[in-house]
């Protein structure tokens, strides 16, 4: 079983690797931002709807998916925004959304990555996702297994630049107010890195030299206690520069309901011509409110913010689409990342949604 799942993720990573060689050549490298010849979506849709996933084949008019361009968004928060981030980077790169038929292992299910070649399933998830946005993502992601998460010492920043669309898109792992916001890429080097890991991909051909598995604790560049200080500190720091914030906070502690100058605090901090908006906390499997003070604080903060990204219709998701009780499988992320794209006018011309009312049936 190990064995086979292994053949197909290797296989996945192989095809994965030779289409994006082909994308990086065909587009001129990452200096090809969407302006010059022939980049046009017609080449790179050609090559992503190759893509080995199975939705790519089902759907015939997958090789027409278009996709947003321009996106310049960081995502803070918890485990449900990572995957809405990993949901929405995934479609961004292959120009297909996740088949949500894949369940071994599972883009959006960390716990699904176990055993594939050792124990370390966090890591592993972490490193395997990196690989399938590569080269075109960082993942300052590490933690201690075996053992419980420490707030102040797990670290899973993920930086996304796409050259052909130019799409940025960042998380950054954000607990309530429990712990630090903290990484090891510093600001000013994330474009940087990111160049460099596309020239690599280019230059190093066929060969799949990718990121080692991060199995050793390093050095802290940027620590920050406040989100507001994070924002003015880190994320204003970010190039390019984001227009939009998605801010949550999930289920962790957090102190927005009994001290407002926090939010207040985090619209100061905000760099100009960036908007702020709150996500709201999904429902647990069976409609469940997941804790009694989450509707008070999503409804404050998404009055006191620019805009609010509502997740309420999660409450009719049917336990089918969850893997434990409030984390969802696709295509639940891709739905929440349709509402965002639409939200923010950027679903382009003649995308067709799909239909959420899928996650109602029993
Ligand atoms: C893998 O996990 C099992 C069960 O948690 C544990 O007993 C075993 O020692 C681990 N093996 C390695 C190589 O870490
Ligand atoms: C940022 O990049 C500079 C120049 O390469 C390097 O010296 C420095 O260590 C980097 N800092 C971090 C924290 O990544
Ligand atoms: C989210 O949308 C629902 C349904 O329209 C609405 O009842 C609720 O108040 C909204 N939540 C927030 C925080 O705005």
């Amino acid at each position: 079983m190990a064995q086979s799942r292994r053949s197909v993720v290797m296989l996945a990573l192989a095809i994965a690797l030779g289409l994006r060689l082909m994308e990086w050549i065909v587009l001129g490298g990452p200096t090809g931002t969407g302006t010059g010849i022939g980049i046009g979506t017609g080449k790179a849709t050609v090559v992503s709807s190759d893509c080995s996933s199975d939705a790519a084949k089902k759907k015939t008019s997958s090789s027409s998916t278009p996709r947003p361009r321009g996106l310049r968004l960081v995502l803070m928060g918890d485990s449900l925004t990572r995957y809405s981030y990993l949901s929405l980077v995934y479609f961004l790169r292959w120009g297909t959304w996740y088949d949500p038929d894949w369940h071994t292992p599972h883009l959006v299910q960390a716990s699904s990555f176990d055993n594939i070649f050792h124990n370390q399933t966090w890591g592993e998830h972490s490193w395997q996702t990196n690989r399938m946005l590569w080269p075109n993502e960082l993942c300052d992601c590490f933690r201690k297994m075996p053992g419980a998460v420490q707030v102040n010492k797990v670290v899973n920043n993920r930086y996304f630049y796409d050259p052909a669309y130019d799409n940025s898109v960042v998380y950054l792992d954000a607990k309530g107010h429990k712990g630090t916001l903290h990484g090891r890429i510093a600001a000013q080097n994330v474009s940087r890195l990111l160049y460099q890991q596309g020239l690599a991909a280019i230059k190093l051909g066929p060969s799949p030299v990718l990121p080692p598995m991060d199995k050793l604790q390093r050095p802290f560049a940027w620590v920050h206690k406040s989100w507001s200080d994070a924002i003015s500190n880190y994320v204003a720091q970010l190039d390019p520069p984001p227009n939009l914030i998605i801010l949550n906070a999930g289920l962790w502690p957090n102190n927005f309901l009994y001290q407002h100058d926090l939010i207040d605090d985090m619209v100061r901090a905000l760099p100009s011509n960036t908007k702020a908006m709150w996500k709201t906390t999904s429902f647990g499997k069976g409609g469940k409110v997941l804790h009694k003070s989450i509707p008070e604080t999503d409804a404050l903060l998404c009055s006191k913010l620019h805009s609010c990204w509502n997740q309420s219709w999660t409450q009719h998701v049917t336990a089918k689409y969850y893997w434990d009780d409030k984390h969802f499988f696709e295509p639940v992320y891709r739905i929440m990342n349709e509402d965002l794209l639409e939200q923010i006018g950027s679903l382009p011309e003649g995308y067709q949604r799909l239909d959420r009312s899928v996650l109602f049936q029993k």
